[in-house]
């Protein structure tokens, strides 16, 4: 019903030659599949040529930004707008990603504009929540969540939040090898699905895919995505080495 979704977030890794090699050795190992959707992220500067090997190769690979400003255009020094994205034929954006609200100073509202404008434009928005370490220790982790997916929606129309995708990254997990337990990975996330039922109907919550994000790996793929409610998964470090990254979208 939901269908699985495995995007790779190259954060600031790999050269354009480089990230085309990787899209390319990726789909070596997963063409002809299509029971789950796969989507690179690769850093901007990187997306024309990842783009150029996509359509070279037909391949059936979403192709995603990290980041975008919700103009279309302006005086935003060093920003990227929606309609820049949609001319390379990106598909789908991360928004609200843990290092750009830790080390960028994005915001819950900046996350809310960003979201809706994404929407507008027809792209796939992956808005990304999480708590920290501290924030975990401290009982938190509801609170913190709840309230990054009410701020990411706040007054977004129905129909926009339906197209949406929502990753649930524990921040103490990211890049540090220790993953969520499944179990608490399918709690959060099944929070987050509550979440979005309050804000629209369940109909909405029902359809709609959450992933989980944090040091997700060959290793626990296959654990992680047999709980209910994980649809997919966000992934830095494994999304760079091909065999790897298939291994994900292959999981069984
Ligand atoms: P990781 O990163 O897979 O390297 O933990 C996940 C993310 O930041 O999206």
């Amino acid at each position: 019903m939901r269908k699985p979704i495995i995007a790779g977030n190259w954060k600031m890794n790999l050269t354009p030659v480089e990230g085309a090699a990787l899209v390319e050795g990726i789909w070596k190992e997963i063409a002809g599949q299509d029971a789950v959707e796969a989507v690179v992220c690769p850093p901007f500067v990187d997306i024309p040529a990842v783009a150029a090997a996509i359509e070279k190769g037909s391949m059936s690979i979403g192709l995603g930004a990290q980041n975008m400003h919700w103009s279309e255009s302006g005086a935003f020094t060093g920003e990227v707008s929606p309609t820049m994205l949609l001319a390379l034929g990106v598909g789908y954006v991360i928004i609200g990603h843990s290092e750009r609200r830790q080390l960028f100073g994005e915001t819950d509202q900046g996350v809310n504009r960003k979201v809706g404008s994404a929407i507008d434009h027809g792209l796939v928005p992956i808005m990304c929540c999480g708590e920290t370490l501290k924030q975990r220790e401290a009982g938190q982790t509801e609170d913190v969540v709840t309230n990054q997916v009410k701020c990411g929606f706040f007054e977004l129309p129905r129909d926009k939040a339906a197209a949406s995708v929502i990753a649930y990254e524990p921040i103490w997990a990211i890049g540090t090898g220790k993953a969520a337990t499944p179990a608490d990975a399918d709690e959060v996330c099944g929070l987050v699905r509550r979440t979005v039922g309050e804000l629209y109907d369940d109909d909405l919550a029902e359809g709609m895919r959450v992933q989980y994000g944090g040091s997700v790996s060959p290793s626990n793929v296959d654990e992680l995505m047999s709980m209910p409610n994980i649809d997919g998964a966000l992934v830095g470090g494994a999304s760079l080495k091909a065999p790897d990254f298939a291994r994900l979208v292959k999981f069984s």
